[in-house]
């Protein structure tokens, strides 16, 4: 069995540029697939950003931050990806999206027993398998944002996941990147989105009735409850695009009210406020 060490990763928005960073940390030559040299640009200086906060905060040396940087490499060319052992699909919440990104991998690699992971939080891990010739390969793969900061891996085989690709990727996980898993079924949300998309939700809706002021909001779960952000921070901190997606998917899948997502959230995504990263959400970030 080959040992993982060439790592691609597809798309380096938020999730994407964490994956690469911590694989990059982790010693492993990482290769990271974007769409034009815009986004490249960015995600290099959200990753040189995060590598540098953590040499401030004394857990990377100078040396571990150049050494990660070395074995970062971008391309905009899929048909680069023909030599990874694993390849990590961390484009837009989207099916049609991800599945394309599938299709093209599966043609490209040639290591016979690669792994193809996808960090979906809520796209079916059978639909992306079936775009491959290899759907027992294919398996979900779903890290925490901060990815580099927080722990927690959901590994999500498919119905079609073999034995072998779940033992090699939970095996990669924790001894080549620290992280803890848990294992979920292949369902909308998986474990973490089921419980925290509803209570997100909840959040936007108690806004958007004017119960609460976002500020109460937010300082009632960090000072009540102990979070270390509220629910409208944290939506923020994640997209509000992509917590739209997720609950669609969710919504989509389980006919659950709690899933259907707010108008507020969706008047807030057609404006481009879509939290941190775009500058402006529930709270502002200029
Ligand atoms: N990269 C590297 N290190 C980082 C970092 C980053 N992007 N962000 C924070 N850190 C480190 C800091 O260096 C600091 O380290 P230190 O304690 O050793 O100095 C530590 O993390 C804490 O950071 P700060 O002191 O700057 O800030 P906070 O204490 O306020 O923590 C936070 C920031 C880690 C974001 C914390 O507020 C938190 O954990 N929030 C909750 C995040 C969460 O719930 N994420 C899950 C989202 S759901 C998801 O991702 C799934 C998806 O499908 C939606």
């Amino acid at each position: 069995m080959t040992e993982i060490q060439r790592v691609g990763v597809v798309g380096s928005g938020l999730m994407g540029s964490g994956i690469a960073e911590v694989c990059a940390r982790a010693g492993l030559d990482v290769l990271v697939a974007e769409v034009n040299r815009d986004a490249t640009e960015a995600a290099k200086g959200r990753i040189a950003a995060s590598l540098g906060r953590g040499v401030r905060s004394g857990k990377l040396t100078a040396e571990d931050r150049d050494g990660a940087l070395e074995r970062l490499r971008f391309t905009t060319d899929l048909g680069d990806f023909h030599d990874r052992n694993l390849v990590v699909e961390a484009v837009a919440e989207n099916e049609q999206i991800k599945t394309e990104v599938f299709k093209a991998v599966d043609k490209v690699v040639t290591d016979q027993q690669a792994i193809f992971a996808s960090n979906t939080s809520s796209i079916p891990i059978m639909k992306l398998g079936m775009a491959t010739s290899r759907p027992e390969q294919v398996v979900g793969v779903h890290f925490f944002n901060p990815v580099p900061v927080l722990k927690l891996v959901e590994l999500v085989p498919s119905l079609l996941t073999g034995e072998q690709t779940q033992t090699r990727a939970e095996a990669f996980v924790t001894e080549k990147l620290g992280k803890q898993v848990i294992r979920s079924q292949d369902r909308a949300g998986f474990v973490v989105n089921a419980l925290l998309v509803p209570y997100l939700l909840s959040a936007i809706r108690m806004l958007e009735s004017g119960f609460a002021s976002p500020e109460d909001i937010d300082n009632g779960m960090v000072l009540g409850c102990a979070h270390p952000m509220g629910p409208l921070r944290l939506t923020d901190l994640i997209g509000l695009d992509t917590t739209k997606a997720i609950a669609e998917s969710m919504y989509d899948e389980f006919k659950e009210p709690l899933y259907s997502p707010p108008p507020l959230l969706l008047r807030m995504v057609d404006a481009g406020l879509l939290g941190k990263k775009s500058g402006r959400g529930f709270h502002n970030y200029a």
